[in-house]
C-alpha cells in the first residue's frame, strides 16, 4: 500500500482528497496547521473513512518541524494543496502569500528530495492563464499577467517545480484546478470558509442561509449570453477523484516527468445560470442585485479538458445540479 503525504488535508479539497485516496487503498499521512481551515473537517474525514487520520499540525514553512514527518512515515508520494488561496487578501497581504506559498512549496521539495518521495502533484489554478487568449483553455494557451498576488504564486509554484524537474527523478504533475464547488454526497466534509468568502457558492450559501442580505452579481452587462460572467465550476469530489488518478497516471507511467492538466468540465456556466440552479435543485429563492464588475475579473474562462480525459481516464462524474445541490445540503448539516 502506497503512502501518500497529503498537505492542507484539512482544507476544502484536501479533505475530499483524503477520502478518495483512502477509498481507493492508499495510506494517507496529512499535515496542516489549520491557519485556514476547521480541524472539525478532519472529523468528518473520519466518520467517512471509519478510522484516524494522522495529522501533524506544523507550519510548512517550518523546514526543521517538518523533518519529523519523513523520519516517522515512509512517504511514497506528495500531494501538495497547502496554500493561502484568496485573491484579494492576497492583494493586502501580499508578502504572507508570497512567503506562504512559495516557501511551504521549496520546503517540502527539499523533504521530498531528502528522502527519495516519487510522485508530486501540485495544485494549481486556472488563474495562471490570468485573461485568456482563447477559449477554452488549453494547457498550451500562453499565460497572461498573473491578476493577483495569489496567482502569482502558482505561476511561480509551477515554474519552480519545471526547474526541479530538470534535474530530479521525482515525477511531477501540476493541476490547474478551475472553480471547485459543492460538498461530499455524506455532507459531513465541505467548503468551510473561516474567514468572510468571496467565492461564489460560498456566497450563494451565505445568502441562502439569511446570513448575507443579498448576493451581488458582479457584471450584467457583459458580453456573454446573458451579461454575467462565465466560469467553469467543477465539483470537488471530482476534482479529489483526479489526484488519484494522476497518482495512478505517474505510477503507470514512469517515462513522465513533469506534466501540467487542467482540470475543469470544459463547461462555460453564467452566475445567473449558477444561481438558478442553485434556487431550482434547493427549492428556494435567493435574494440577489446587480453590482458593478469586480476589479480584476476575467468576463469568461473555461477549459478544454481533454488532457485529463485522455491521460488520466479521468471523467468528470457530478453536474451543476449536484454541486448546488450538495453546497446546501453540506450547510444545512454543518456544526457551526
Ligand atoms: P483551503 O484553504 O481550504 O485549504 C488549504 C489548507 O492548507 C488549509 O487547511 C490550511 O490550513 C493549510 N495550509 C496553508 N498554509 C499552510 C502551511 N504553511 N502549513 C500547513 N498548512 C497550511 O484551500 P482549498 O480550496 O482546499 O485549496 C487547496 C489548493 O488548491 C490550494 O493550493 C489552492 O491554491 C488551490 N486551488 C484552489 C481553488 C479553489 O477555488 N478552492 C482553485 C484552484 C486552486
Ligand atoms: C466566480 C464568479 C464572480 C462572488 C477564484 C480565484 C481563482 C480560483 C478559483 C484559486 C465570478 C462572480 C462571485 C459574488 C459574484 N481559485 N461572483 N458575486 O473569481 O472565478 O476564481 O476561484 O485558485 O484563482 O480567483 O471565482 O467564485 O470568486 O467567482 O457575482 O459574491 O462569480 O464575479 O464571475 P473566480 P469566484
Amino acid at each position: 500500500m502506497k503512502t501518500v503525504l497529503v498537505t492542507g488535508g484539512a482544507g476544502y479539497i484536501g479533505s475530499h482528497t483524503l477520502v478518495s485516496l483512502v477509498e481507493n487503498n492508499f495510506n494517507v499521512i496529512c499535515v496542516d496547521n489549520f491557519i485556514k481551515s476547521n480541524p472539525k473537517a478532519l472529523e468528518g474525514v473520519e466518520k467517512i473513512i471509519g478510522k484516524k487520520v494522522k495529522n501533524y499540525n506544523i507550519d510548512l514553512c517550518n523546514l526543521e518541524a517538518c523533518k519529523i514527518i519523513f523520519t516517522e512515515n515512509k512517504i511514497d508520494a506528495v500531494i501538495h494543496f497547502a496554500a493561502l488561496k484568496s485573491v484579494p487578501e492576497s492583494v493586502a497581504k501580499p508578502l504572507w502569500y508570497y512567503k506562504n506559498n512559495v516557501e511551504s512549496l521549496l520546503n517540502i521539495l527539499e523533504l521530498c528530495t531528502q528522502n527519495n518521495v516519487q510522485q508530486f502533484v501540485f495544485s494549481s489554478s486556472c488563474s495562471v492563464y490570468g485573461n485568456a487568449t482563447e477559449l477554452p483553455v488549453t494547457e498550451q494557451t500562453p499565460l497572461m499577467p498573473a491578476q493577483s498576488p495569489y496567482a502569482q504564486t502558482k505561476v511561480i509554484g509551477e515554474q519552480i517545480l519545471n526547474d526541479y524537474s530538470k534535474d530530479a527523478t521525482m515525477q511531477i504533475i501540476k493541476l490547474r484546478y478551475f472553480n471547485p464547488v459543492g460538498a461530499h454526497k455524506s455532507a459531513l466534509i465541505g467548503e468551510w470558509p473561516i474567514d468572510v468568502p468571496n467565492n461564489l457558492v460560498p456566497v450563494i450559501v451565505l445568502t441562502a442561509s439569511g446570513k448575507n442580505a443579498a448576493l451581488k452579481v458582479f457584471g450584467h452587462t457583459l458580453q456573454t449570453r446573458d451579461g454575467t460572467c462565465i466560469r467553469d465550476y467543477i465539483h470537488v469530489t471530482d476534482i479529489a477523484e483526479a489526484h488519484v488518478c494522476a497518482l495512478q497516471y505517474l505510477q503507470n507511467n514512469a517515462s513522465i516527468k513533469n506534466e501540467v492538466i487542467n482540470l475543469g468540465t470544459g463547461n462555460g456556466v453564467t452566475v445567473l445560470e449558477a444561481i438558478t440552479a442553485f434556487e431550482n435543485i434547493n427549492n428556494l429563492k435567493l435574494n440577489y442585485e446587480f453590482a458593478p464588475p469586480r476589479t480584476g475579473d476575467v468576463v469568461a474562462i473555461f477549459c478544454d479538458n481533454t488532457n485529463a480525459k485522455q491521460k488520466l481516464g479521468w471523467q468528470p462524474q457530478l453536474d451543476l445540479n449536484e454541486m448546488m445541490r450538495s453546497a446546501w445540503a453540506w450547510e444545512l448539516g454543518k456544526t457551526h
